[in-house]
């Protein structure tokens, strides 16, 4: 990796004034978790269609269960990574917002405060008949889990394609990404919207855009760190 490139972004992080980040699958590879699109990706092998869509939990909810389940279980079992850590210190002491696509709890539990989830939770399971969610932390459901609330059969607390992002979650998104001076897109294809669509604003509005991914993404990026998260974030962020 050009020494320059991982000085600029290291320069370019350490005079933002208000620093937006946007995470995807890939800032949680190194902990073992399959990304969507990369090698060995979730959609390299089996159909969105059949998985991530209200049509598909209305056709099969139980097939749509176990492979969210499989994930939880896949995600119980790994770590946070360097990547994960260098972010969470950062969110201590930098001014700025990290918005993730992700659905795994990686960043919390290496200690991040206020990330935004664009996509929703592993860890929710939402009522199919008023949309109430809760948290839960089930790795198995001999039956299909039902609400506390109505009785109604629960969904996970996820959002699927074809369906809208949280409003909260898009406003704050969307105010960090106006509000940025320089943003860093970590682990992303920057191919899914509206969430790619944040550091094109941001680009749009000035900022000065990095983005960390050992492949060439979608990012309109200034300066490109074609290396793995968990060996650059550390270098840029520390
Ligand atoms: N460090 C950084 N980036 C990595 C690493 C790594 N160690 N390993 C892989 N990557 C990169 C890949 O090169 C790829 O460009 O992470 C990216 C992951 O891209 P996707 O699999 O498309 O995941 P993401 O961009 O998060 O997908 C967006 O699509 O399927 C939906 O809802 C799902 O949130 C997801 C959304």
């Amino acid at each position: 990796m050009p020494a320059l490139d991982l000085e600029a972004a290291r320069d370019a992080i350490r005079a933002a004034r208000f620093l937006f980040v946007l995470t995807g699958a890939g800032v949680s590879a190194e902990s073992g978790v399959p990304t969507f699109r990369g090698a060995g990706g979730y959609w390299r092998e089996r159909s969105f269609q059949d998985l991530a869509t209200p049509g598909a939990f209305a056709r099969d909810p139980r097939l749509v269960w176990d492979w969210y389940l499989e994930r939880r279980r896949t995600v119980r079992a790994c770590e946070p990574n360097p990547a994960h850590r260098a972010l969470a210190a950062w969110s201590e002491r930098g001014a700025g917002l990290l918005v993730t696509q992700n659905v795994d709890d990686l960043h919390e539990r290496a200690g991040h405060r206020g990330a935004v989830h664009v996509h929703g939770s592993l860890w929710r399971n939402r009522c199919t008949a008023c949309g109430a969610e809760r948290d839960h932390d089930a790795l198995e459901y001999p039956e299909l889990p039902r609400s506390p609330c109505c009785g109604a059969l629960e969904r996970p607390g996820v959002v699927w394609f074809g369906e809208a992002l949280p409003a909260a979650a898009i406003h704050a998104a969307l105010e960090a990404a106006q509000r940025a001076d320089v943003a860093l897109a970590v682990g992303t294809s920057g191919l899914v919207q509206p969430a790619a669509g944040f550091v094109q604003l941001a680009r749009d509005r000035g900022a000065r855009i990095v983005d960390v991914n050992p492949e060439r993404s979608g990012i309109p990026a200034h300066v490109s760190l074609l290396m793995p998260a968990g060996e650059a974030l550390p270098r840029i962020l520390g």
